[in-house]
């Protein structure tokens, strides 16, 4: 039987004894195309033989072009990151950790006996990628399907399960039907390995104008002369281009202002009524509910005894709508 190291021009020539033909010289690799993550770990699987009266003496990984006997990862580059968990019998697996983008190369396990030595014909090329995260489409309609992917430019060896995280909450799905609380910054990530997750991206999610409310300051009771601010308020994506502050008239409306503020800075009885606004944005125009709008009338009441007529106690009659009368004083 003829054997060849590899490296060198030395040919040795074994004898061969019974039982040494089922060991022959041979590196075996799990996977010759691993794919790993930029930043994480991974790890060479891979086992050796030789007959069984060989005694292994030294073991190398290396690259093709390293000449020497020396392990690579005994540079300082890869000290305190590269692990040979392997052994001197039949076993050279090698772990290697926090992989920077130089570490994609192509590595060769090569071991010595007390006669001889034996490289791997094949090598181990590991490809290192990154997480690429896309929201498809990046800009939806509400009720729209989004879908999530995150790509790879290898298939990574230890399929791991992908996460997805939106604003640092967990996002159960990948595809789903867009709500307005979808919209935010996303990313994937590796279950587990959170630090190597994707670029952010945006999915912005637009919708009408929602809760269209139209409110009355100051709420509660409203007397004659006071100043009362009516606002306009919602949500929308994108933002509300007009509002429109209206007074029901009968089976009409009379347009009250148009923006999301109106000040009445004397506020009468004939203001009382029904009001309501209607926001647009580029999506569509959405109305408020009904706010009713209630003027009281403000008495007084004066001590009849006394000469003066000074008031001794004043208090807010309910008036109902269209009340224009407001006495000035009562008995
Ligand atoms: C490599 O494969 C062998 C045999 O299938 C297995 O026992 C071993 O655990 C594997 N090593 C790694 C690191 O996956
Ligand atoms: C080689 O060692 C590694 C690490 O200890 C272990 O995971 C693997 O199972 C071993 N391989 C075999 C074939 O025993
Ligand atoms: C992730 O990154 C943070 C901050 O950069 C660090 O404190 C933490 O130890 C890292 N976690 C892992 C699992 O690497
Ligand atoms: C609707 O708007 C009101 C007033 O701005 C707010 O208090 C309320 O939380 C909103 N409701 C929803 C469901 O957004
Ligand atoms: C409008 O009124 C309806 C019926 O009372 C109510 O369900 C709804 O929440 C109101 N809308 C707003 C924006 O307050
Ligand atoms: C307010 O908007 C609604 C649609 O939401 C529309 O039907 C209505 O005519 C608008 N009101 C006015 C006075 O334009």
């Amino acid at each position: 039987m003829w054997l060849f190291e590899t490296t060198s021009v030395i040919m040795v020539i074994t004898l061969t004894s019974p039982g040494d033909c089922e060991r022959e010289w041979k590196v075996t690799f799990n996977d010759t195309d691993p794919c790993a993550l930029k930043g994480s770990s991974v790890v060479f699987g891979c086992s050796y033989d030789y007959p069984s009266y060989q005694t292994v003496t030294n073991t190398f990984w290396k690259f093709k072009t390293q000449n020497a006997d020396t392990n690579f990862y005994e540079a300082q580059q890869y000290r305190d990151r590269v692990e040979y968990l392997g052994n001197e019998q039949h076993n050279c697996t090698l772990r290697m950790n926090n992989l920077i983008s130089s570490d994609a190369n192509s590595y060769y396990f090569r071991f010595k006996t007390v006669n001889n030595a034996w490289s791997s014909k094949t090598s181990v090329s590991l490809t290192l990628t990154g997480l690429t995260a896309e929201v498809n489409p990046a800009t939806v309609r509400e009720g729209e399907k989004v879908t999530l992917t995150c790509e790879t430019t290898c298939t990574l060896s230890d399929h791991p399960t992908i996460v997805w995280f939106r604003d640092r909450h967990s996002v159960s799905k990948t595809e789903f039907q867009a709500n307005s609380e979808d919209s935010g910054i996303y990313r994937c990530a590796v279950q587990g390995q959170y630090n190597l997750s994707s670029a952010p991206v945006s999915l912005d999610v637009q919708y009408a104008p929602k809760n269209v409310t139209l409110s009355v300051h100051p709420s509660g009771d409203v007397t004659k002369g006071i100043s009362v601010t009516l606002y306009c308020s919602c949500s929308a994506n994108p933002p509300v281009l007009d509002y429109i502050l209206y007074k029901e008239s009968g089976q009409s409306f009379t347009t009250v202002a148009g923006w999301q503020t109106h000040t009445f800075s004397n506020i009468q009885p004939e203001d009382s009524g029904w009001y309501y606004c209607n926001a647009s944005n580029s999506i569509n125009t959405v109305r408020s509910n009904l706010t009713a709008l209630n003027v009281q009338c403000e008495y007084w009441q004066f001590n009849s005894v006394l000469t003066n007529r000074r008031p001794t106690s004043h208090f807010v009659m309910p008036a109902p709508f269209g009340c224009n009368v407001c006495l000035a004083e009562a008995v």
